[in-house]
């Protein structure tokens, strides 16, 4: 595969593993890294020896937020014109499950792009947040829909009109992470997921996380259509009659991915 300036990317057996790797400044996301990032993520989503991804920072940070560095000159004619943030639009686009494994700093873009994954694993030290209130600015990548969302409307104004950080334990009392780990424990813990869910059929992998999405967008009537069509068109798949069919017969299923 090709080479990233910012980012180390490797597989492992069925599991794509992207490392963000700018630890200078705590993994602040410029743009080019997010171009990176949606080129190595969209590779492993359209390669078939690869069922699911996950996503990771270093010890210190999984990313402090998008590079202030690189925003703070310019005018809303430029962030609009050149759509700072477009590149961003690529990752939700991404249909394999790709699990974060958070630890350290957790803020701004960096815990945006944590909430757009479909899985989080956090480390003891994780630090979550949305500073961005107190650089001028608002989250732009997602963090006031989709912390809203998932925490409800007085856990994220708090967050976003004050800008604290929250402690893992707290994240996950607030349903923001599948679970917290030691430290040590948070990149392995992540990849035992990634490689359960790449055990299982691919075809209806893909459409799990599309129906778990969908209860974001539609209202519940239309989620529920969306939902019972998928489950109808899996029917369409050999991986369907293998799975029941192992079932009945009491042994491991083979799947075909199609
Ligand atoms: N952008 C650019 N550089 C950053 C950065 C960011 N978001 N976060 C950290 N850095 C750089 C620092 O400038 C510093 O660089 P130098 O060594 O060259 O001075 C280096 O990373 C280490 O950071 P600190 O010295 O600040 O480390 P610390 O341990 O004292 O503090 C921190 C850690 C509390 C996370 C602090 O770095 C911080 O507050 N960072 C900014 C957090 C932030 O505001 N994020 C939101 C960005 S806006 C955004 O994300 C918009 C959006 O919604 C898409």
């Amino acid at each position: 595969g090709r080479s990233y300036q910012y980012l180390l990317v490797e597989a492992d057996g069925p599991v794509g593993i992207v490392r963000l790797n700018r630890p200078k400044v705590l993994n602040a996301l410029c743009r080019a890294l997010i171009e990176e990032l949606a080129d190595a993520l969209g590779a492993f989503d359209r390669d078939p020896a690869i069922r699911c991804m996950v996503l990771t920072g270093n010890e210190r940070a999984f990313a402090a937020g998008a590079d202030i560095a690189e925003m703070a000159g310019k005018g809303l004619a430029e962030v609009t014109g050149d759509d700072l943030l477009g590149a961003w639009q690529r990752l939700w686009r991404i249909r394999k499950p790709v699990v974060a494994a958070v630890q350290g700093y957790c803020l701004g873009g960096g815990f945006e792009l944590a909430m757009g994954c479909d899985l989080i694993v956090a480390g003891e030290s994780a630090q979550f947040g949305q500073p961005e209130i107190k650089i001028g600015v608002i989250p732009g990548a997602g963090g006031t829909q989709r912390l809203t969302r998932v925490a409800g409307k007085y856990k994220a104004m708090e967050a976003v009109l004050t800008g604290r950080m929250i402690p893992a334990r707290e994240a996950e009392a607030w349903g923001l992470v599948t679970k917290v780990v030691p430290d040590e424990q948070c990149l392995p813990e992540a990849l035992r997921l990634a490689r359960t869910i790449a055990g299982m059929p691919p075809l209806a992998v893909q459409m799990a996380k599309a129906a778990v999405l969908q209860a974001y967008e539609t209202p519940l009537g239309a989620g529920l259509e969306f939902e019972r069509r998928l489950f109808y068109s899996l029917f369409a798949t050999e991986d369907q009659k293998e799975g029941m069919q192992a079932f009945l017969e009491k042994r491991s299923p083979q799947w075909k991915g199609r």
